[in-house]
């Protein structure tokens, strides 16, 4: 075990502009979660930060699609995302957002000591400009090809389909978000952070400081950077949502959005600290401080160039020590999108599934994207809750319980001799903390949430093995050595979940009564402590852990999500353009009926053909209808329907048609009557 440190540990600062969703869960808050548990667990001092991104492009845009000012947009979902890390376990030591005061006035003075050092260059450029909304456009609000790979979707400040980074004039063919139009280009002053300056401070820091320590793909990508040359890149905007420029002829300028946010950081701790009566500089400034930014890849650049390229170019500040960015998790075969609501947001999965955020975080755990993308499906969702959560540590929690209570009144037996089997029981699971703890210090959170899982194998398989139930017939004091041995390893369990499993292992002291008042349980003691349950403690009665998911929850599931698609293809579906404009007289022609359908069948050989008997009111007569792929015949007598009834007869497939039924569609596609459900029979259209 290391010798107890100063961590910072922070977690990319979401945009309020919308829930948080599995994707966010899965790639940053979970496993920057499970560290920074771990490590408290094992006495280190970690001020473990978070907030909201309330600046930038995104926030405008929904403001904008709402019709509602940016500042309500942000305090409304502040509110939610933070709710949703609370329910789901993630212990912020500080959760800010950069519309507070301190941040306003943290990323203003850095702007500033940047400035008075001469780290920047003020340059007049021109810039992409929407002639009609009459705004300069970068960021979020102009699209177009990426000239890297291609992407026809890139923003004007980052390609997020390759990562790269991006001035918005190097967009091809661009597009205003705004207004779709071709911008314009038009002169604008702004403040350019040079990284070509930075390039050889870079190049030593990662390329041949991290080669080692840092993951392939974040290592990788920084490489890919770097060999393609650095440029300046413009740290301030033309807009009116953001910090304002805090230098002369700044007027009407705002900080660019990724300029301020990762200073969020800084100022999150800063709030932390004077809550707590705490010096926030050590967290900020001192080299022996290790400073862990959790973010997704698409962070990258922002986290391991620029920020970096920042806190150099101030001169009193630390350098991350990792950045563990995980790659994106796909959402049954599809990209996760906001826009698409194909998503499982973490505020419904509550809803769906209450009390159960630890499921959710174990599985999400289990199949996170740390090496490449990944794919969250429902079925696996089911499979580790029933296989692995319920069968095996559920499973060996309750029939360690259960028999403790049943045969000796829960209180743990005095044992007797150990065989060989228990002996090697019990050491394996005093191996167990340092096993999971090597995989999560290498960031390797997947593989420690297995190890876990291991430890409840183990003592599931010793119960199964040892058979207490049969041996208690004839051998007591075996039984007792079984249980207690059972029960060390349960105490085990409760102590090293704690970092994936926080409300499970909270329940499971609980149960096994490891609570301080009682008895002390810490990470490092696994190992360390002869005996973790004494004989003689007194432990409570059992209760289920998991609870077994039923294929019919996970259809519903399925189902919102197939209810998704179907709506994004009816969005997407292009709406017929106006016709040509008719006279009122050419309205007036048509005669319009309610009729019903009194006889149906299908017309040989054809798909989507029904021939009908419709009453009119007027006169019983034929109509052909192609409704045949929506409706069976049986379905449709009885039907009130409208019916065009002066249309000329025309004959198809051999049977003359005397009118017409009027359709319309659901977003489906799938064709439903325009049902006059109230009207009588033979009334005309009435014209209002
Ligand atoms: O990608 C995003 O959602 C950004 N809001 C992340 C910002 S991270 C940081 F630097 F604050
Ligand atoms: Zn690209």
């Amino acid at each position: 075990m290391n010798k107890p440190k100063r961590y910072t540990i922070t977690t990319a600062l979401p945009y309020t502009n919308g829930p948080i969703h599995i994707g966010h869960l899965a790639g940053v808050y979970v496993p920057a979660d499970i560290y920074a548990r771990y490590l408290r667990l094992t006495g280190n001092d970690v001020a473990f930060i978070g907030g909201s991104d309330e600046h930038g492009v995104p926030i405008t845009i929904k403001a904008k699609n709402e019709g509602v000012s940016p500042q309500d947009v942000v305090d409304k979902y502040h509110a939610i995302i933070k709710k949703s890390f609370e329910d789901f376990g993630i212990t912020y030591d500080n959760y800010s957002r950069t519309t507070a005061p301190i941040h306003h006035e943290t990323a203003s003075e850095f702007f500033k000591t940047l400035n008075e050092k001469g780290e920047f260059i003020e340059e007049t450029t021109e810039q992409l400009y929407d002639e009609d909304a009459n705004q300069f456009l970068a960021d979020r609000f102009v699209t177009g090809t990426c000239p890297k790979c291609g992407n026809e979707d890139a923003y004007g400040d980052q390609c997020e389909n390759c990562g790269t980074s991006l001035n918005a004039t190097d967009l091809i063919n661009p597009k205003s978000a705004l207004t779709g139009n071709v911008p314009t280009l038009k002169q604008t002053k702004h403040w350019f952070l040079p990284l070509d300056k930075h390039e050889s401070f870079l190049k030593e820091w990662i390329l041949e400081g991290h080669k080692k320590d840092w993951k392939p793909n974040v290592y990788g990508q920084c490489k890919s950077w770097i060999d393609d040359g650095l440029r300046p890149r413009a740290v301030t905007r033309d807009l009116d949502w953001g910090i304002p420029v805090p230098a002369e002829g700044g007027e009407g300028k705002v900080l660019y959005v990724w300029f301020d946010a990762p200073i969020g950081y800084i100022s999150s701790t800063k709030e932390w600290a004077a809550r707590e009566g705490k010096d926030w500089e050590p967290y900020w400034k001192d080299k022996d401080t290790k400073l862990v930014h959790f973010i997704g890849k698409d962070n990258i650049v922002f986290h391991c160039i620029i920020f970096p390229a920042m806190l150099k170019a101030e001169g009193s500040y630390i350098l991350p020590d990792n950045v563990p960015a995980n790659e994106f998790l796909n959402l049954e075969g599809n990209k996760l999108s906001t826009s698409k609501n194909w998503a499982v947001w973490l505020p419904e999965y509550l809803e769906d599934f209450p009390g159960q955020q630890d499921v959710l975080r174990y599985a999400l755990n289990a199949n996170a994207p740390e090496t490449k993308d990944n794919d969250f499906t429902w079925k696996d969702f089911q499979a580790r809750n029933n296989n692995e959560l319920v069968a095996i540590f559920g499973n060996f929690i309750n029939r360690v319980v259960v028999l403790t209570n049943k045969y000796y009144e829960g209180i743990v037996p005095e044992p007797a001799e150990f065989n060989e089997v228990d002996e090697e029981t019990l050491a394996s699971v005093k191996a167990y903390p340092d096993v999971i703890a090597s995989s999560i210090e290498r960031y390797r959170f997947r593989e420690a949430g297995q190890e876990l899982m291991n430890l409840a194998r183990l003592g599931n398989k010793y119960l199964a093995d040892a058979e207490p139930w049969k041996v208690i017939k004839e051998d007591e004091a075996r039984t007792k050595t079984i249980m207690y041995v059972a029960l060390q390893i349960a105490s085990a369990l409760a102590t090293l979940s704690e970092p994936f499993l926080p409300f499970t292992s909270e329940k499971l002291k609980n149960i096994l009564n490891i609570t301080s008042s009682v008895l002390e349980s810490s990470w490092n003691e696994v190992s360390t402590k002869k005996v973790l349950l004494p004989a003689g403690h007194q432990i409570g009665k059992a209760e289920l852990l998991f609870s077994k998911i039923e294929d019919d929850t996970i259809q519903k599931q399925l189902d919102k999500l197939e209810a998704s698609k179907k709506a994004n293809e009816a969005a997407n579906k292009t709406v017929e353009p106006q016709k040509e404009t008719i006279a009122f007289d050419d309205f007036t022609k048509l005669d319009i009926r309610v009729g019903t359908i009194l006889e149906a069948e299908k017309m040989p050989k054809t798909k989507k053909l029904l021939k009908l008997k419709v009453d009119t009111g007027i006169d019983t007569r034929t109509i052909v209808s192609g409704i045949a792929e929506s409706f069976t015949a049986e379905e449709v007598i009885g039907k009130r329907v409208t019916v065009l009834v002066n249309l000329a007869p025309r004959a198809l497939r051999g049977v003359e048609s005397q009118g017409m039924i009027l359709m319309t569609e659901t977003p489906e596609g799938k064709l439903v009557f325009v049902n006059p459900d109230d009207a009588s029979v033979g009334n005309g259209l009435q014209i209002s």
